[in-house]
């Protein structure tokens, strides 16, 4: 895989959009297979991972057209799907495995999920336990990790406690329960990103939510629908923060996906002294969505913690790559999932930071990155290195953009990796920044 060389820049300049949301793809591409009718769905992620749940998806039967970022998907209905031949590969896509389960939990077949290297050495049990619970039958490797060996039946409804926060697993247990006879209850210990809850009810489904708690009745029937993904927050937040890193740099993002629930990392940035304006907000799909406008600024540095950890989850790669060019510096707490993640995320930021010279501290479920304590905005003794991403597509675009801002050349490895969410990532990056 190649590598990608990152050269110092004076500024970065522009208006563009990101690839369509992730997350949201995903849960329309299944929603759409399931449902009875033809969906459409507009700005459909070009993310691998996306990629990846399509063609699980056309393994199970369903019939669909791509065209650039339009997928058009004839629905199965609910009882659908056809036994796949073989086992149905979710590649990097810890979403699609942990989402598709829920759905093939009910079918009355066996089928295996399984994916790449990284992701058949991330944790299930989380999902396993309460499917299992439900009446399904799993065999996990381990009983932990993929392949998931899964024979869906007659599911009984659940109430369930989430031990942890997880998008995935509240979004695999209500997903399965479409299935189960009765009503399904999840409750989260924080309020996870809820883009299944919102797709569901686009799709005819409406799923009850109160405080922390969301609820779906079995057996409901879902119709077609048009949708429209707005962009991935996600994958914007490294363009954002190398307008924030490089003096002079004024950037705005069309059409980024603004639902509460992910703008948490925003929130954070404007609380260090970032000058970011969300203008134009609309909803659309039942996705907020609207324009980010940002410029450079000097960056105080804080502390994350708690609730916030999971609310940013996905941005505590950028975030952690940030600290450096603060004042104070980032401290991340209460975050133990990052070592679960594609890959430990925790010790891929420690490392990486320390081979750019970054003072940083390894914690459990954390970590300590100094600032430069008023010492200046150039990242204090920071200077180019190595970077190994160890195939984690967040790592990779995390040191690509604190690269831009530091003395000397970076060279990120296997930078191919960044196409798991953000194809085209290292050329639009290349179209903003000037030298
Ligand atoms: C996601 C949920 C989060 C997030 C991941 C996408 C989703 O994972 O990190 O990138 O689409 O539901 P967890 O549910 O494991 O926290």
């Amino acid at each position: 895989m190649a590598d990608y060389k990152i050269v110092p820049a004076r500024d970065l300049q522009g208006e563009t959009t990101v690839p369509g949301d992730k997350s949201i793809s995903h849960r329309y591409a299944m929603l759409a297979s399931i449902a009875h009718g033809t969906s459409e769905i507009d700005n459909y992620s070009p993310a691998a991972d996306c990629a990846s749940t399509l063609c699980c998806l056309e393994r199970l039967g369903a019939r669909m057209q791509r065209t650039g970022q339009r997928v058009v998907i004839e629905g199965l209905g609910q009882r659908g799907f056809q036994p796949p031949e073989g086992a149905l590969d979710a590649g990097n896509s810890g979403t699609t495995l942990r989402l598709l389960a829920g759905l093939l939990a009910g079918p009355p077949f066996e089928s295996v999920l399984t994916g790449d290297d990284s992701l058949r050495r991330r944790p299930m049990r989380r999902i396993v336990d309460p499917l299992t619970r439900m009446g399904a039958s799993i065999q996990a490797e381990r009983g932990e990790f993929p392949p998931l060996r899964i024979q869906g039946g007659a599911l009984q409804a659940i109430r369930y406690e989430m031990p942890m926060p997880s998008a995935q697993v509240k979004s695999c247990i209500l997903l399965a329960g479409l299935y189960a006879s009765g009503t399904t209850t999840v409750t989260e210990p924080v309020p996870t990103r809820d883009h299944t809850e919102i797709a569901l009810a686009e799709f005819g489904c409406q799923v009850a939510r109160t405080a922390g708690i969301a609820t779906v009745a079995g057996g409901a029937r879902l119709e077609a629908h048009a949708l429209t993904v707005p962009g991935d927050l996600s994958s914007a937040v490294f363009l954002i923060a190398a307008a924030l890193l490089l003096p002079g740099s004024e950037l705005r993002l069309l059409n980024v996906g603004l639902n509460p629930t992910r703008t948490a990392a925003l929130d954070f940035l404007v609380s260090m002294g970032a000058p970011i304006r969300m203008t134009g907000s609309r909803t659309v799909s039942g996705e907020a969505r609207g324009d980010i406008e940002v410029r450079s600024a000097p960056l105080a540095g804080g502390v994350i913690s708690g609730e916030a950890s999971a609310r940013m989850i996905d941005e505590l790669p950028m975030l952690a790559a940030l600290g450096p060019f603060t004042e104070r510096g980032i401290t991340i707490l209460d975050a133990r999932e990052l070592r679960v993640k594609e890959t430990d995320r925790i010790s891929a930021l420690v490392d990486n930071l320390r081979r750019m010279g970054a003072r940083v501290e390894s914690l459990p479920d954390g970590l300590i990155v100094a600032g430069h304590g008023g010492a200046g905005r150039a990242g204090g003794p920071l200077h180019g290195a190595e970077i190994d991403p160890r195939g984690d597509h967040r790592i990779a675009m995390a040191f690509a953009a604190a690269g831009l801002a530091t003395a000397g050349e970076t060279v990120i490895q296997d930078a191919d990796c960044v196409a798991v969410s953000f194809p085209g990532f290292f050329d639009l990056l290349g179209s903003l920044v000037r030298h």
